[in-house]
């Protein structure tokens, strides 16, 4: 199979980038480097278009030149607190972008089998009521949110008014190999394992925790998200539809430092801090809807988090 993937030298981008090239298909990233690595492409069977997303004749000739069977969305202003400081570049980013990637395809691919976009739990904000399911309240609290929900609703239209095939995913907290940890504002796993990593090599090392730690997630792992995104793209009942990507449990931060000490066999030293401005105290994803389609999470917390720093320790 044809696949284009935008945003795919990103974490997840390029985990599914590299397991498609891996199981023999054909895949194209395209990616700017703005936040994803070019190292992140462990295949050189994959092709790399090194261009900006909102490079408007880059995307056409690509479009105009091939046909692809599977597209998938991920390149985007990842970052909450990046989205506050700069709310018309993420606006041009993470939602005009979509928008006419989606008429693009619509024009031009006559083969496409399905363009998945990928958006995000924050479009359900602070609304208390859990788990989140599909048809929950949405509360989009930041430009972030906002264009994550309104790039999802028009991919959802094309396929109701014009026929392309798309479906939408809602990713919980993912973690994973290639989960950059630079920023404070990095998925908190990553944050984590790089400490237990220094301590492993003698350094000294802390965690700055915000809150008393009781605050929980949804943290599904990557290999599972994966999955679920394949079986998405491949199922018929899918189309037109959006899906919460979790793994449909909760954990609190100190049972992930708990876990994280049992693998590592070391202790991490905790900073408590005041909670984070705005920090929701839970969250978790009602996954019965993508459960419908066959998907079932392989990975508990402690799998996943065991596999995760086996993996990290050999990619240094
Ligand atoms: C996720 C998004 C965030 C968005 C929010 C809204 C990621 C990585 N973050 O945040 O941008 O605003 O959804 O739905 O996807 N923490 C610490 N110490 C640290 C880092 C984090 O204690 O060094 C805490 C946070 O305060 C939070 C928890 O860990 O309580 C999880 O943080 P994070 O990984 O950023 O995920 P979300 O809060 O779910």
């Amino acid at each position: 199979m044809n696949y284009l993937i935008t945003g795919g030298a990103g974490f997840i981008g390029s985990s599914l980038a590299n397991h498609l090239a891996y199981n023999g298909h054909s895949v194209t990233v395209m990616d700017d480097f703005s936040m994803g690595k070019r190292e992140n492409i462990e295949s050189n069977r994959i092709r790399l278009i090194e261009a900006d997303v909102r490079d408007l004749d880059t995307l056409e000739t690509i479009f105009e030149n091939e046909q692809f069977d599977y597209i998938f969305l991920f390149a985007a202003i990842a970052s909450v607190a990046d989205s506050v400081e700069r709310p018309i570049e993420t606006h041009n980013i993470n939602f005009e972008t979509i928008l006419q990637t989606l008429e693009l395809a619509r024009r031009t691919q006559k083969t496409l089998k399905r363009v998945i976009f990928t958006s995000s739990a924050a479009v359900y904000g602070d609304e208390p009521t859990l788990p989140k399911r599909e048809e929950s309240v949405i509360r989009p609290l930041t430009p972030y949110a906002v264009d994550k929900f309104a790039a999802e609703k028009y991919t959802l239209l094309y396929n109701n008014l014009y026929n392309l095939p798309t479906s939408a995913v809602r990713f919980f907290n993912v973690y994973g190999l290639r989960q950059n940890p630079a920023s404070v504002y990095s998925g908190v796993l990553s944050i984590i394992s790089k400490q237990f990593i220094k301590l492993l090599n003698h350094e000294k090392a802390e965690f700055n925790m915000f809150g008393d730690g009781k605050q929980t997630r949804d943290f599904v792992f990557i290999n599972d998200v994966i999955n679920a995104l394949l079986l998405i793209a491949e199922s018929n009942e899918s189309k037109g539809e959006v899906y919460n990507v979790g793994a449909g449990k909760y954990t609190s931060l100190n049972e992930i430092i708990e876990v994280f000490e049992e693998v590592a066999d070391v202790k991490l030293p905790i900073n408590y801090r005041q909670a984070r401005d705005g920090d929701i105290k839970d969250s978790y994803a009602d996954i019965s809807k993508l459960a419908s389609l066959g998907y079932k999470p392989k990975y508990t917390i402690n799998e996943g988090i065991k596999e995760y720093f086996t993996e990290l320790l050999s990619h240094p």
